[in-house]
């Protein structure tokens, strides 16, 4: 079964063709990282007129990679939400006239769950149930039991920043550039985590809360003239991302025990950093699965492997589909 996913929630505009749930035919990117960069952060009018000028010639793209002819297709999966309320229009409404033109049936997928699928893609043998999964992004830190496909329970979620969005936030604080992420695992690498920044353990819950760090990190930095000293700037960046890996791991980790999950399954861009990998891997007596770093960020690939399991359940949409910026998940 080949499906033709689609992706507009944010500032990635992306097209894939997926066979059976796992094989990567197509799997196609447009990136608006350059054009937000220059405001620091995501600009959302920006973001849905760019996903208008990209959208065609990217399914066009992923179509022709796929060597698919749209004959050949069986379905279409689309982002309806969670995102940015412009931006999932443009995927909903392209998916809608596909479909229609096409007389392909279509089924709208909650973006938190298509991380999840990003763990199905390129496997042999796929994650086994039940799992405990981790989405970590730049507008979402959620804890999520799934006991089998399509079926999640929701455990824990960040009550303030993001995971990704207090990484943004730091790189910003730290006058490094946009997206935080990435920049600051590059920073970590040139520095040391021996500064103590506090870690929120909101014991007794799988929540998570990253502000307080957030904040301490702007005291530290007023208070110690970190600006224009490269290797303070290091060791800050180094301990930052240190304190926000070591509530993510351990307290995930613990849930694993308590819920006595077979696999954990980590998604979402802050899930390609490799320091935080590298401690799950280390520290986790539960396998975890990571998908390679092109599959954690925003994919179509991601969203094609999850309309599969749609299909397989006969869960289809009607053409009244509309987008949930504030959709959730379990
Ligand atoms: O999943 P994603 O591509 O988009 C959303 O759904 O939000 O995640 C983007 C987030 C950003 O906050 C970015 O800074 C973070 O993922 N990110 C990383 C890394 N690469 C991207 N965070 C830590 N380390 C990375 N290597
Ligand atoms: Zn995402």
């Amino acid at each position: 079964m080949k499906i033709l996913g689609i992706e507009t929630s944010c500032d990635e505009t992306a097209a894939a063709v997926v066979e059976d749930g796992t094989r990567i035919l197509s799997n196609v990117v447009a990136s608006q990282i350059e054009i937000h960069a220059r405001y620091g952060g995501i600009v959302p009018e920006v973001a849905s007129r760019q996903h208008m000028l990209s959208i065609v010639p990217v399914i066009k793209k992923a179509i022709t990679e796929a060597k698919t002819p749209w004959q050949d297709l069986d379905g279409i999966a689309v982002t309806f939400g969670p995102g940015l309320a412009g931006s999932l229009l443009v995927g909903v409404n392209v998916a809608k006239a596909i479909a229609l033109s096409q007389n392909l049936p279509f089924t709208g997928i909650n973006h938190l769950e298509a991380h999840i699928y990003a763990n199905w893609l390129n496997k042999e043998n796929p994650p086994s149930f039940p799992c405990l999964c981790l989405i970590i992004s730049g507008g979402h830190s959620e804890l999520v039991l799934m006991k089998g496909h399509g079926q999640f329970e929701k455990l824990g979620r960040t009550r303030d920043d993001a995971a990704g969005e207090a990484l943004d936030k730091a790189a910003r604080i730290l006058e490094l550039g946009y997206p935080g992420g990435p920049i600051i695992e590059k920073e970590a690498n040139l520095g040391k985590p021996c500064l103590q920044f506090p870690r929120a353990w909101l014991k007794g819950s799988h929540d998570f809360s990253f502000s307080g760090l957030k904040t301490a990190l702007w005291h530290f930095v007023q208070k110690n003239q970190v600006l224009g000293n490269s290797s303070l700037v290091a060791d800050v960046a180094a301990s930052f991302q240190e304190a926000v890996i070591d509530v993510l791991v351990t307290k995930t980790i613990n849930a694993a025990g308590e819920l006595l999950v077979k696999q954990i399954l980590l998604g979402g861009g802050v899930a390609s950093n490799k320091f935080l990998t590298h401690r799950f891997l280390h520290s986790s007596s539960v396998p975890v699965t990571v998908p390679p770093p092109y599959l954690c960020t925003d994919n179509a690939a991601m969203v094609a492997a999850c309309g599969y399991y749609h299909f397989q359940n006969g869960n289809l949409s009607s053409y009244n589909l509309d987008v949930v910026p504030s959709l959730s998940l379990g």
